[in-house]
Order: structure tokens, then C-alpha cells, then sequence
């Protein structure tokens, strides 16, 4: 495989500004990533293929850890989990925010310490509480009042966990509706408001197998300003206090969640994550000496900004197409392993990879191979105007939330995912074939 001198390499700027930092240019229009080429990734794996650049995922992990030096990060897993990925998270010191038995078992058996481990879910199965008891995770975060009682009972009574409570603070923010949940009209947490957290605070103190280590909420994702989270914080401090003057009870720690935004094209902001540290520890400061309180720890979980930006999508052109008006430029991926544009309308920036082209910009949509309309993963955006079957688009920032959210839809099956680092590639998951599907078919 080509390896590249990763030396020395300023990070991509301009229309790679979204790309991983090592993405470096090679012949014929071919781009490295992490020191590999694409071309031959897609050669050597075939397409769809994803691209994990381990370097960056690290980098991102290490920016949090620097910008956060007193808080506790967690990485949330829905955003994307493997073995490696487990083990880089661990290696660069983040504690991981799991939301099922199965990211909790994948994480465990993977050898990710379980006191590092936060269990989240808003409908936590038998088996998720099992589990996590089992392996002995630091804290669950209580979602609803009747949880209380179910994991109390399932600890017995000689045992105790860590638990903290899931707030809704009342404060609207993230890149789209389906997945703002700082409000009281969606289904995640307790609300401030109508004093359903602080009952279940009140039932939690008076249950002695539930050790309350603090607050958590988590108000949306794809956050691009500061400003709700100092406003959720400060309704956060409020509740703190009330919690004080109700039981004598000082929290020691308050998990503010994720949600924090990254670019997905050129030129798109993403959250300042300096300016919110240092927002969180001002408004945090002030906050409890108003109060009176001690100032709690602070936990994060970001998902999305650590991985998301460290992922690339390799397709292949299967068919270009004039229909009316408009140019559709047909992969051999799609809904299936990208649901985000259908479900959230999200821009995504493809781009011609692997040759150089003479021809001009036209505007095409590029779509994917599904049995549906809604299958587009990127409508009306700049290609080469001859781009035919055969080329390869690659699309950036395709790291978080797309293969963790991927389907079966078709039997297309799901594809490979290869990191690359320092010049050498290699398999993390391999690709989804027919003969997964038909093992797991034992009707007849
Ligand atoms: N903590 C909790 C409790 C969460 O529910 C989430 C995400 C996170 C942390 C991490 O959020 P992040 O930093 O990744 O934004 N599928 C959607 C995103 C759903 C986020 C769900 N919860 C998407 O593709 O945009």
C-alpha cells in the first residue's frame, strides 16, 4: 500500500477543512487518509467501504481531555462501538456512556473497566439491568420513577449502586427535532418543572441500595453555540441547591451529556469546544457560589465530535442518470448504511476521489441503491460533470451515527469498516454478507 510521510503535513484546509487532519493529496486526484490511499482501500476491500482514521479519533479524544482536564469525558458509544474503538477510548483515558446490555457486554468483554461505564436508556430492559449489575458499572441514570424501585430491588439487599438522575431542564437546542431532548415534549428524563425529578431525587435518597452521585441531562445533539448549556447548567445548580435545602444532600457530580456539534460540509460551524469548557467552569463556579454549594464534578459525553469527523465512506458509481431536470449519480450504498439525510435531512459534501477530471461542476444528487425515493445522501451538491459508473465518491464525516444506525434494508448488508493509521490498514468489522442473513434465518 502507498504510505505517506504523515510528518510535517499542515491540516487540510478549504474544501478538505471537514476531512480527518491527516488527509493529504496524492496523484491523480487520490487522497490518503491516516497515510493510506482510498483508492487502493477501495481496491483492496472492495466498496462501501468505511475508513476510520484511528489518529483522529485519538487527537479527538486527547482535545477533550485538554480542554476538560477536571471533568470526567465519557464517550458515547451509540455514536459508533467496536473492539477498537474500545480500546482507544480506554487508552486515552475516557470513561464510555452505553445506553444497552449490548454496547455494555461489547465494551466489557472488550476489557473497558466497568466503574468507567455509565448506563443510559429511557426504557432499560430486565436484561439491561442485569447486565450492568453484573458487571458492575459505575452509575445507571435513572429516566423514570419506576426504575427506583426495579433496580433497588434487583441490587438486594446487601448490595449498593451508583445512580444519578436524568433531568429535563427545559432548554431547547440540537440540529433537529428528533433529537432535541431538553424539553418536556419528548420522552428522555424527569422534568424540572413539574417536579417529577425532584420526587424521584426524594425516592432514590430514601431507597439505601441507591448511592445518588448527581444530575445528569442531556439537552440535544448537533449543538453548535455554548449558550444552552450554560442556561441548562444553571437550572441544573438551581435543582442542586433545592436538593441541599430539601435533604441536606450535596451532589458531588453533574453530567451535562453530549450533543456537541461538528461540520458536516465546508465552511459549517461546529461547537467552540474551548469556549465551553470555559463557559461550563465559569458558569459552574458562579453558579454554586451563589448558591453556596460546593462545586460538583463535571461529566461530559460526546459522541458525535469524537468519531464522526474521524470517518470517511468509500462508494462506488453504479449509474448516472438524467431524469427531467435533474442528474442522479447512483452508489452502491445508501439507506442502509447512512439513514441520516432521511431522518434528519442532512448535507453531506461527496467528492470525486481517485482520478483527476477536466470536465466543469454540475450540479447532481447523488442517491443510493434502495427500493425508496427518500434514498438520497446528497441532493444537489457539485460533482466533475463526467462522472461515470465506476468512480469513486467519498464522502467525510461519516464517522459517527451511521454505521450505529445502519439496516439491513434489501439484504445489501452492511459494509467493512477499516482503520487506517500511520500508513497501514486493517479490518475492524468485516462486511455483512448473504450468508449472514441466511444464518440467522432458521425458519423454513
Ligand atoms: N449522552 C446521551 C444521554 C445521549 O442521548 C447522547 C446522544 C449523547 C450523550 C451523545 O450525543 P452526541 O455528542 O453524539 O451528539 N442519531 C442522531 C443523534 C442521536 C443522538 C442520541 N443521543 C444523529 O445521527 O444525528
Amino acid at each position: 500500500m502507498t504510505t505517506v510521510d504523515l510528518s510535517e503535513i499542515p491540516a487540510p484546509a478549504g474544501e478538505l477543512s471537514v476531512w480527518p487532519a491527516s488527509t493529504t493529496r496524492l496523484p491523480h486526484g487520490d487522497l490518503a487518509v491516516g497515510g493510506v490511499s482510498l483508492t487502493e482501500v477501495a481496491e483492496r476491500f472492495d466498496t462501501p467501504v468505511y475508513v476510520l482514521d484511528e489518529g483522529e479519533v485519538r487527537g479527538r479524544c486527547r482535545t477533550y481531555r485538554d480542554a476538560f482536564p477536571d471533568a470526567e469525558v465519557l464517550y458515547a458509544a451509540k455514536a459508533f462501538l467496536s473492539r477498537a474503538m474500545v480500546r482507544w477510548v480506554e487508552e486515552e483515558g475516557l470513561g464510555l456512556d452505553v445506553c444497552s446490555a449490548g454496547e455494555l457486554e461489547l465494551a466489557v468483554t472488550a476489557g473497558f473497566p466497568p466503574e468507567r461505564i455509565v448506563l443510559h436508556g429511557n426504557a432499560k430492559s430486565p436484561r439491561d439491568i442485569e447486565a450492568a449489575l453484573r458487571l458492575g458499572v459505575g452509575r445507571i441514570v435513572i429516566d423514570s420513577p419506576s426504575e427506583i424501585a426495579r433496580i433497588a430491588a434487583a441490587v438486594g439487599p446487601e448490595g449498593r449502586q451508583k445512580v444519578m438522575v436524568r433531568v429535563v431542564p427545559g432548554v431547547s437546542a440540537g440540529g433537529h427535532d428528533k433529537i432535541r431532548t431538553g424539553t418536556e415534549d419528548q420522552k428522555f428524563g424527569l422534568s424540572l418543572t413539574d417536579g417529577s425529578a425532584q420526587d424521584a431525587v426524594a425516592r432514590i435518597l430514601g431507597q439505601p441500595q441507591l448511592e445518588l452521585t448527581g444530575l445528569h441531562c442531556h439537552i440535544g445533539s448537533q449543538i453548535t453555540e455554548v449558550e444552552p448549556y450554560l442556561v441548562a447548567v444553571r437550572r441544573m445548580v438551581g435543582l442542586l441547591a433545592g436538593i441541599r435545602d430539601a435533604h441536606g444532600v450535596v451532589l458531588p457530580e453533574l453530567d451535562m451529556g453530549g450533543g456537541h456539534g461538528i461540520g458536516y460540509r465546508p465552511g459549517e460551524a461546529a461547537l467552540d469546544l474551548t469556549a465551553l469548557a470555559r463557559g461550563l467552569r465559569a458558569e459552574l463556579g458562579a453558579g454554586c457560589a451563589a448558591a453556596g454549594l460546593s462545586v460538583p464534578r463535571l461529566v461530559i459525553e460526546p459522541g458525535r465530535a469524537v468519531v464522526g469527523p474521524a470517518g470517511v465512506a468509500v462508494y462506488r458509481v453504479l449509474a448516472v442518470k438524467r431524469t427531467g431536470e435533474k442528474v442522479f449519480v447512483a452508489v452502491d450504498g445508501g439507506l442502509s448504511d447512512n439513514p441520516r439525510p432521511a431522518l434528519y435531512g442532512v448535507r453531506y459534501a461527496p467528492r470525486l476521489i481517485g482520478r483527476h477530471c477536466a470536465a466543469g461542476a454540475r450540479t447532481a444528487t447523488v442517491v443510493g441503491r434502495h427500493c425508496e425515493a427518500g434514498d438520497v445522501l446528497a441532493a444537489d451538491v457539485e460533482l466533475p460533470g463526467d462522472v461515470h459508473p465506476g468512480d469513486l465518491l467519498a464522502v467525510p464525516v461519516a464517522g459517527a451515527y451511521q454505521l450505529s444506525m445502519a439496516s439491513g434494508y434489501n439484504m445489501v448488508g452492511r459494509p467493512p469498516v477499516v482503520s487506517v493509521h500511520e500508513g497501514t490498514s486493517r479490518v475492524l468489522l468485516r462486511r455483512e454478507t448473504l450468508d449472514d442473513f441466511r444464518n440467522r434465518d432458521i425458519g423454513r
